[in-house]
């Protein structure tokens, strides 16, 4: 299964609407994906579970949703503009271009010319996608589109401390889209130019020793949550990179990797940023970005712990992971808080009036409480076949015994066996499933 499953994934994200090329009618745009209804769904799902982990169910952590666009002299302070930049090397033959730390990708494209492929020596290609902004042609100001969202929360460091009572060690939590000019995008959304990350900026005292405590904290954090969302454990791994591989803001670095179809792959990454970006903002903008402790008097500038998710990696991730086939059955086992439709209900017959008006009074009455599918179409098999293609937990059918007892059948997607639950205990039975 493996050989193909990656074609299967994006067969079945475009079939059932989880992700579509992005302006798939006029032949797409590389490296930029639209997520269709059950994929918003997905995908708002899995920000949601991490927004209640970081915010909901902590006090040192708080949120913020920076701008997308930034004062440029951000970018020079974070060491962007100079650094931020993938090493790039040209194929002789046909003069594609390829990122030289990529020995795989190089490797098969080799493959693909009949003569000895020869390469230009590497040389660095900057990530960072520029826009211009204002309405004047030839002044309009040269902006870059943010390569990762953790300068939103940098910036504000100042604005936070002061706006609310927080005290270190505390972080700032963050979800939204970055922008890079990624020289080979590929792997469906893995390396994508527009996506989005998740992250939280962990502010603490500058000390190697509680430097350490806390990134070891920060990566079995965010291993356990990994897994507790259904991932493999044995498909998950730390790596941490060696010093030529760390970016430049970072004191040390360790991926979360996944054992993708396409080999293991970074799924997320931990770093020490140390105070690399408050000291560059303090020196650029002239605002004191120093920590005062209210209790000691002591004053320093904090170190950052930084937690990086990429959303749609994650996502691609938790797809692939939940993907089993049984025969011609396929079907996603996602974690039932992940699904996109918690329940499906069927009408056993789309023209019997007492079936379908039972049907739908259940349908209204649980979709207050989640999110619920209707169908009425073909026959109960294909129904069950598109659901658990939509990985969706369970399917209700009202059928004639329906009309006698005020049951319903309940069938369950992983196991796919059915049990009679009588219609009033139908809440309470879902709320306990999918707590
Ligand atoms: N703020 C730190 C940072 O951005 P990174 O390792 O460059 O670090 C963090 O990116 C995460 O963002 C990655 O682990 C990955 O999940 C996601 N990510 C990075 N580049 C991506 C891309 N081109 N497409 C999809 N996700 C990406």
């Amino acid at each position: 299964m493996n050989d193909n499953l990656m074609e299967k994934i994006v067969a079945l994200c475009k079939r059932r609407g989880f992700i579509y090329p992005g302006s798939d009618i006029y032949g797409g745009l590389a490296g930029t994906w639209d997520y269709g209804p059950l994929g918003t769904l997905l995908k708002n799902n899995l920000k949601d579970i991490w927004w209640k982990e970081m915010i909901q169910l902590r006090s040192d952590i708080v949120a913020i949703d920076a701008a997308i666009m930034m004062n440029p002299k951000a970018w020079d302070a974070s060491g962007h503009v100079e650094a931020f930049a993938d090493p790039l090397i040209e194929c002789k033959v046909c003069h594609e271009r390829f990122r030289a730390d990529k020995e795989n990708e190089i490797k098969s494209h080799e493959k693909t010319h009949d003569k000895k492929v020869e390469w230009t020596s590497p040389q660095k290609f900057n990530l960072l996608v520029k826009a211009y902004l204002g309405i004047i042609e030839g002044k309009q100001q040269e902006i870059y589109l943010r390569g990762e969202i953790t300068n939103g929360a940098h910036v504000n460091f100042r604005n936070i401390v002061d706006s609310t009572r927080i005290k270190i060690p505390f972080g700032v939590a963050q979800i939204g889209k970055a922008f890079r000019n990624e020289i080979t995008p590929g792997n469906f959304t893995f390396r994508s130019r527009e996506f989005e990350q998740m992250e939280v900026q962990f502010y603490i005292k500058p000390d190697e020793k509680e430097g350490e405590k806390w990134f070891e904290y920060w990566k079995q954090n965010r291993m356990d949550f990994y897994t507790s969302l259904g991932i493999k454990k044995e498909n998950l791994r730390f790596r941490e990179h060696d010093e030529k591989e760390k970016a430049h803001y970072a004191k040390k670095a360790v991926d979360i990797e996944y054992n993708a179809p396409f080999g293991w792959s970074e799924f997320m990454g931990i770093h020490n940023r140390g105070d690399f970006d408050l000291k560059r903002h303090q020196e650029y903008s002239g605002v004191d970005m120093q920590y005062k402790d209210q209790v000691t008097g002591e004053e320093y500038t904090p170190w950052d712990i930084e937690t990086s998710a990429g959303v749609d990696r994650s996502l691609l991730f938790l797809l692939i992971d939940a993907y089993k086939e049984d025969g011609e059955r396929k079907v996603l086992k996602l974690n039932p808080k992940l699904a996109p439709y918690k329940v499906a209900v069927f009408p056993l017959l789309a023209n019997k009036e007492e079936l379908v008006s039972q049907a739908r009074k259940i349908y209204e009455d649980l979709r207050q409480e989640m999110m619920v599918a209707w169908d009425d179409r073909g026959n109960i098999g294909k129904r069950y076949f598109a659901q658990d293609e939509a990985g969706t937990p369970f399917c209700i059918t009202v059928d004639f015994q329906t009309l006698e007892d005020k049951t319903v059948t309940v069938r369950d997607r992983d196991s796919a066996k059915q049990e009679r639950i009588v219609i009033d205990k139908l809440q309470d039975y879902f709320q306990d499933k999918l707590k």
